[in-house]
């Protein structure tokens, strides 16, 4: 029976014949673009190339890419949705359109060189046209040339058969999905009607071939693209199932070893809790072991990564499993997918450290606050939780918003999300006017002293991620004329051998009295470079960079020395934690 893998190297190797260059997969947080969280899509870290920069690799590409969706998230549980999904893309940058695209699409699914599905089962949708776009006939043509009977060949709107950036501007374009029938027998349906589209699981989106000939401007129009893209993206795991024949993603080998230890160790176990549970363990996994160092936190990744992981431990619960579990599992994720993908071998002790932090942050908690919310559900009068009680639950039991719907959900109540968030606000302002008063612009004056030791911080921060490692981030700083404060993401303490090489190498930079360079260029520009720019800074927006050459580039309003032979000797006089997965370092310069 033919695996992910080898499906995977199929579809890498019919690309490559027809001349595509395989490119490799970007991080799941992306690395450019403030625009998202995460990378939803293969297409993501090529928006540039399909707005007309040249890419190094020409107009044909191929690739894998790690995605994370939270879209489809309610979905997940049933057969075929993911939060993290591997997606196989090929992508056209001005090069071939619709007829080549679609053909090679059929070519690969049914040639019995390559997937070898059956036609029969095999059906389409195309796009249906409305004001901003004509019907796309032009798909529905190629298809019907290829054998595909007009039965077979649907059509939808924007909603079903249009991709591009929700809600913003970008590259964008009608689409076309092939659909699989796959006769399951838990998806047995009698919807009037049932087709692709239905949600019953009997047909299951295989892959879609997005035409990006358009861009949505500010202004929410579409204008013609100067060049006409192919954007496709086939969901591995969708299509492993989908040619060993089994009942859902879970039965894969891609989760199958997860899916059985958790039935090995649950007292109660439901299938849709458990396919929660790997699902978002393997998400959650992923985002851990990217070089770019995410931690749980309340906010923006963060968010999302910790969301994952106590929805998953949520689940357990319910399924009777042991109070801890998450790093038992991330074993067994880490098992299977780390031969390919690297990543989680190299950062696999910070994973499974954060993981086993987090897990015992919200064992803290969990039982009170679910005790805490049959207590609100059961004095709340209304179809509502009021937005104070999901913050309260948020606040002092460590709920994700997300979590308390869910409860709420699964008793017939909402949560009032508006109320939840004007709480939410209210408190970040009054802490954010804390945060404001203690750090003014992290630095206390403009003093001499204090801005060798702005200048050090640049240094340390490059020296730390030699010495430790690229998850290394500025988390926040603060400067006085007598010492520097620089909190950053790393998961352990520092060894005494390690402190000694962080100290020694910037000393080295001081030593070699490199000059300290000032350019002004935009943001886009700067990262491009490589400059370390921790913050979300906007599109378009133009920025100052100060390199130190050979050791840091950094985006920074300054002020800092003219070289660093100003600096004196660099000493660290503490290493301590601040918070999970967030150390601190205070350091010094003396004469
Ligand atoms: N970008 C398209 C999708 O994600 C291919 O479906």
């Amino acid at each position: 029976m033919i695996n992910a893998r080898q499906i995977q190297k199929k579809f890498l190797e019919f690309f490559k014949e027809k001349e595509h260059t395989i490119i490799e997969s970007k991080s799941v947080i992306p690395e450019n673009d403030p625009t998202v969280l995460f990378t939803t899509a293969g297409m993501h870290p090529l928006v540039p190339f399909l707005l007309g920069h040249p890419h190094p690799g020409g107009k044909r590409l191929a690739n894998v890419q790690k995605c994370l969706r939270t879209d489809d998230i309610e979905e997940v549980g049933d057969g075929c949705h993911h939060t993290f999904f591997f997606m196989l893309g090929n992508w056209s940058l001005g090069d071939y359109f619709k007829k080549e695209a679609i053909e090679m699409s059929w070519e690969f699914l049914t040639s019995e060189r390559w997937l070898g599905l059956p036609k029969e089962r095999i059906a389409v949708t195309c796009f249906a046209g409305d004001e901003d776009a004509p019907r796309d006939e032009e798909s529905a043509r190629i298809w019907r040339a290829l054998g595909i009977p007009n039965e077979r060949i649907f059509f939808n709107g924007k909603k079903d058969n249009w991709w591009g950036p929700a809600g913003q501007s970008g590259p964008c374009g009608p689409d076309t999905e092939m659909f699989y029938y796959t006769g399951r027998k838990e998806a047995e349906c009698d919807q009037d009607g049932c087709g692709p589209g239905c949600h019953c699981g009997l047909w299951v989106e295989i892959w879609n071939d997005v035409f990006m000939e358009y861009n949505k401007n500010k202004d929410g129009r579409f204008e013609a693209l100067m060049q006409k893209n192919v954007d496709t993206g086939m969901g591995l795991e969708r299509i492993t199932a989908v040619m060993q024949g089994v009942a859902s993603d879970y039965e894969t080998e891609m989760f199958a070893p997860i899916m059985k230890w958790i039935r090995d160790n649950s007292s109660n176990c439901n299938e849709k809790s458990a396919r929660i549970i790997a699902d978002h363990l393997r998400a959650a996994v992923f985002v851990l072991a990217d070089d770019r160092g995410v931690v749980p936190s309340n906010v923006e990744h963060g968010y999302i990564l910790r969301r994952l992981i106590r929805r998953a431990i949520r689940h357990g619960r319910q399924c009777g499993m042991p109070t801890h579990f998450c790093t038992d599992i991330a074993k067994i994720i880490i098992d299977i997918y780390e031969d390919e993908w690297p990543e989680l071998k190299r950062n696999k002790t910070f994973a499974l450290t954060e993981l086993e932090k987090e897990e015992a942050r919200f064992a803290e908690t969990l039982e009170r606050g679910l005790k805490e919310f049959e207590r609100v559900f059961a004095l709340c009068k209304g179809e509502m939780i009021s937005g104070g009680d999901a913050f309260l639950l948020f606040q002092s039991y460590g709920f994700p918003l997300e979590i308390t719907e869910e409860l709420a959900r699964e008793r017939g109540k909402g949560v009032d999300r508006d109320g939840f968030e004007a709480e939410l606000k209210k408190h970040q302002e009054l802490s954010r006017r804390g945060t404001a008063q203690r750090f003014a612009s992290g630095l206390a004056d403009h003093s001499e002293k204090t801005v060798a030791l702005h200048t050090a911080t640049h240094l340390l921060q490059a020296a730390l991620r030699k010495v430790l490692g690229e998850h290394v981030q500025q988390k926040g700083s603060n400067i006085t004329p007598e010492r520097l404060r620089f909190d950053f993401i790393h998961g352990e303490k520092m060894t005494p051998e390690q402190i000694k090489q962080v100290e020694d190498m910037v000393n080295g930079w001081i030593n070699e009295g490199i000059p300290v360079e000032r350019k002004e260029e935009s943001i886009e520009e700067a990262r491009a470079e490589g400059a370390l720019a921790f913050f979300n800074a906007k599109y378009g927006e133009v920025v100052s960079v100060y390199t130190i050459p050979g050791a840091s580039k950094e985006v920074c309003t300054g002020p800092h020395v003219k070289n660093t032979k100003e600096l004196g000797r660099f000493k660290i006089v503490k290493e301590e934690a601040v918070s999970a997965g967030v150390r601190r370092i205070k350091a010094v310069l003396e004469k």
